[in-house]
């Protein structure tokens, strides 16, 4: 029995019907039907995890099986958690000077998935960065709402970790960190333990179509959030379904609207994958995504954007960039369209259902 899609729903029938709002974000005045669902949803999520604190301390002893990968032109190295300072530390191996990129997947997932190694591999090529993996399968393998809570466990200790690095001469600011669905929130996590252990924010964090189921309409101290790093941008793919619904970086960028649905996919898994999928593109073919800021997704496809505010999104991100962003793509890779990405083209359309008239400016 799957506790995320059948528990889940009765419990917040049962608190909707006792009238026990244990929803987050401090003012949800203006938040639709649909949001307001969400929002229980994640309260609700916190209500089961805080209920369960005691029979989750099982998952630090899973937490050793977290590994971390190394790679460059020459060599893949992959060794456990524990002995990931000690390994990268050796001469030869992790370089101070450079960025470093570290790559998080996402739920029932791992480090060799195909989206993961083509970011690694779109970094590697540039020969400028140190390009790290994270692998935490066992952590993210649990039932779902089990791996939300480790989230934060694996957070943790990749945040120890980044603090032991910097200690060995690392700066803070070159840590980037890219999270893949909830490897976002692991990254939100990392981004708020590395502030704790050294009074510093690390560079970046971008969250490839952040994880929803629990988190959308969270308090920002229990979700990726802009406060976790110096620049936050975020890529929305699958918001409603499998991605968070709300902006949560500096920059988030709605492709194709934000989805729920992305061109060319069927399954809500394709269009949450779509996210980082494009940002591996991003680093080949650099500028090939474009957005333009917009005062919501039905603006853009009226053509009636207020602004000419344009931002690249993913690898040439400015960290300047600040607002909603919007952009279409192609159906298949290569998904780029350039500047083309930030028109519409032919009449408005009307795929919008109320669900997704969510409007942020
Ligand atoms: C909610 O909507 C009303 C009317 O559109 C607006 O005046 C108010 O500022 C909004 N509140 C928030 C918190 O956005
Ligand atoms: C790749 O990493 C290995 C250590 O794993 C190191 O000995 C080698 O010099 C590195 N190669 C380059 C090109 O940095
Ligand atoms: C943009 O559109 C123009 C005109 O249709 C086309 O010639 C050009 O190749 C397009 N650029 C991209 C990047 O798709
Ligand atoms: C969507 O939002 C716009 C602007 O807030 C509003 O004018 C429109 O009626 C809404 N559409 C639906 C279907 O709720």
């Amino acid at each position: 029995m799957n506790l995320y899609t059948i528990i889940l729903p009765m419990i917040i029938a049962i608190i909707n019907l006792i009238g026990f709002k244990v929803a987050a974000e401090s003012d949800q005045s203006n938040l639709s039907f649909a949001e307001n669902l969400y929002a229980t949803l994640s309260g609700a999520c916190r209500a089961i995890l805080d209920l369960q604190v005691n029979s989750m301390n099982s998952q630090n002893a899973i937490l050793k099986t977290m590994k971390v990968i190394y790679l460059n032109d020459t060599d893949i190295k992959t060794f456990s958690i524990d002995k990931s300072f000690q390994t990268l530390t050796q001469p030869g191996v992790f370089d101070i000077t450079k960025q470093t990129k570290i790559i998080i997947h996402g739920y029932r997932d791992n480090s060799q998935s195909s989206v993961s190694l083509d970011l690694a591999q779109g970094y590697n090529e540039k020969k400028m960065f140190n390009v790290l993996l994270v692998d935490a399968e066992e952590m993210m393998n649990q039932r779902y709402i089990l791996s939300v809570h480790n989230a934060r466990l694996v957070g943790k200790r990749l945040a120890n970790l980044l603090a032991n690095l910097e200690n060995f001469g690392a700066s803070a600011e070159d840590f980037h960190i890219l999270g893949i669905s909830l490897g976002a929130h692991i990254a939100g996590w990392t981004g708020k333990y590395f502030h704790r252990y050294r009074s510093r924010t690390i560079g970046r964090i971008t969250g490839l179509d952040p994880a929803g189921p629990c988190f959308s309409f969270a308090y920002a101290d229990q979700r990726l959030d802009k406060m976790d790093a110096k620049y936050v941008d975020v890529l929305h793919s699958n918001r409603l379904v499998q991605g968070v619904i709300e902006p949560l970086g500096h920059s988030d960028f709605y492709i194709n609207g934000g989805g729920p649905q992305q061109p060319g996919c069927v399954m809500p898994s394709c269009s949450h994958l779509r996210a980082a999928q494009i940002y591996a593109e991003s680093i080949r073919i650099p500028k090939s995504f474009v957005g333009i800021r917009c005062q919501s997704w039905q603006a853009f496809e009226a053509n009636a954007c207020k602004d000419k505010n344009y931002a690249v999104l993913g690898y040439g991100s400015s960290t300047s960039t600040r607002g909603l962003y919007y952009l279409r793509t192609t159906a298949s890779s290569p998904f780029g369209l350039g500047m083309n990405g930030t028109k519409h083209v032919g009449p408005p359309q009307d795929n919008n259902n109320w669900l997704m008239n969510l409007s942020y400016t």
